[in-house]
């Protein structure tokens, strides 16, 4: 029976674990973690992520080949296969502070693994990393004479959140580099033949170790790129009377650009869209290349610029002046369908609303949690609402940051009703009825389309 294990047990080693567990009965899985919490709760009923469809994966192979624990040394001892999916944030100090990723979490694990490996392991990153840290890895993994091979595999992950189980379930692509030698290739074969179980083997691509890594922080600047193209282009439209979901829709039909990833927001967020941009920057500026370094720090300068307009949008109409007024925020989850709320464009913006003395109340389904560590300090000026009609009560304003199906289906005109007048609502994602909300009375702002007030024509 081949024996997996996987180190580290978040949003990206949790459910991918699960999934190849439930696929795959014929592996067994486990799941370590230094978070003895985390992996407490992935043996509860209450599982450390909020991602629909999970519960019932991890219920299924739960104790039949699916194991979570904080003994890393066994696990890493029983393992032919050793996944690395641990933290890999932007470092925040030294060289590339602010830039380059942080590689210490992963370093320890390889140090770990040689430490206390006895047999041959293949070692997998899982995480996103810089190009050629597969090298890096493999110089630390055969440091000393260890009598064990340690094989190096690149298998990046392009779940997205909010939809992780549907894309391990079906994946455009599952992407593993591997070296082109007898033991690359052979490794490489291992696991192939794992995700072979429930992926057609055309979707399976194998490429060298370099390119599958390099090929995790392109797709992501590529689709963070989209976002803000079309962001730019939703200032423009603004400014010009054209509408930016027109423009989406009229351009995403040309089969050449496509209609995904085109819709116009107060701008992305998410662990991986900056810190990957930010990596390839770096990268790029650690090889000379200053031009493209300079052309994929335009995405995310592009990205901040969406986030503070939106402020700037709501401090211009609400007469200049947001000091005491209530703004309820619907959302502070990066996205809808999940908890997450890293690098949230919400995290921002609720801090300059704060930053101009509103008084600022917060609603989310899922990431009231995270929103309170993410704040801070701040927190303690913010009030936090489960129900959005009683986070509405008395506000001037909502600011609708994140896509959450109920928001649409509220009953805006009682929400209206309780408002203070004039009523706002600025919809950073587009998802209201802007002419239903018109017609109650609100004052409604959206991105990249017409604003729609009863003062100004
Ligand atoms: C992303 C990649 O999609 C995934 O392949 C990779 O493995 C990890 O990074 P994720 O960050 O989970 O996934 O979410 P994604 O759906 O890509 O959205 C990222 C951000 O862009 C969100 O804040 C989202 O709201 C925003 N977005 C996305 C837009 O503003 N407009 C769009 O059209 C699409
Ligand atoms: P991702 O979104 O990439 O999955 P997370 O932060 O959700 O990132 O998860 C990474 C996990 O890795 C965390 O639960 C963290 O505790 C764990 N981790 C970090 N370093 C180590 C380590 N050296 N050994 C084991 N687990 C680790």
């Amino acid at each position: 029976m081949l024996k997996i294990c996987c180190i580290g047990a978040g949003y990206v080693g949790g459910p991918t674990m699960a999934m190849i567990a439930k696929k795959c009965p014929d592996v067994e899985v486990t799941v370590v973690d230094v978070n003895e919490r985390r992996i407490a709760a992935w043996q509860s009923d209450d599982l450390p992520i909020y991602e629909p469809g999970l519960d019932e994966v991890v219920k299924e192979a739960l104790g039949r080949n699916l194991f979570f624990s904080t003994d890393i040394d066994r696990a890493i001892r029983a393992a032919d296969v050793i996944f690395v999916s641990v933290n890999t944030p932007t470092k925040t100090f030294g060289a590339g502070a602010g830039c380059a990723a942080d590689l210490q979490y992963w370093e320890l694990c390889a140090r770990r693994i040689r430490e206390v490996a006895e047999s041959d392991k293949i070692v997998v990153e899982k995480s996103t990393l810089p190009v050629r840290t597969a090298e890096a890895m493999e110089r630390v993994l055969h440091a000393g004479d260890h009598g064990a091979h340690f094989e190096v595999l690149s298998n990046p992950e392009f779940l997205a959140e909010g939809t992780a189980m549907a894309d391990l379930e079906n994946p455009d692509r599952v992407l593993i580099g591997g070296h082109d030698t007898p033991s690359g290739r052979k490794a490489l074969q291992t696991l192939v033949d794992v995700y072979a179980q429930w992926i057609p083997r055309e979707r399976i691509l194998t490429t060298n170790v370099w390119s599958a890594e390099l090929s995790k922080l392109t797709a992501n600047a590529f689709l963070a790129q989209r976002v803000s193209s079309i962001n730019a282009i939703s200032a423009l439209c603004e400014a010009t009377e054209a509408d930016v979901s027109e423009v989406a829709h009229a351009i995403g039909t040309d089969s050449r650009i496509g209609p995904k990833f085109l819709r116009a927001s107060i701008g992305f967020g998410g662990s991986c869209f900056k810190k990957d941009i930010l990596n390839l920057v770096y990268l790029c500026e650690s090889y000379g290349l200053k031009e493209p370094a300079d052309y994929w720090r335009q995405v995310v300068l592009m990205n901040a610029y969406q986030e503070s307009r939106f402020v700037t949008k709501m401090l211009r109409s609400m007469f200049n002046t947001m000091a005491g007024k209530r703004i309820a925020v619907f959302g502070f989850a990066f996205k809808a369908d999940t908890g997450d709320t890293r690098e949230s464009p919400a995290i921002r913006v609720c801090r300059q609303l704060l930053d101009e003395r509103a008084a600022v109340t917060i609603c989310d389904p899922k990431a009231l949690d995270n929103a309170r560590m993410e704040l801070g300090d701040a927190a303690e000026r913010v009030r936090f609402e489960l129900d959005p009609y009683k986070a509405c009560e008395g506000a001037h304003a909502i600011a609708l940051l994140t896509e959450w199906t109920q928001f649409k289906e509220l009953d805006y005109e009682r929400i209206y009703a309780s408002m203070e007048k004039p009523a706002f609502v600025f919809d950073g994602r587009n998802i209201l009825d802007h002419q239903a909300l018109y017609d109650l009375g609100f004052e409604v702002y959206s991105v990249g389309k017409a604003l729609k007030s009863h003062y100004v024509s």
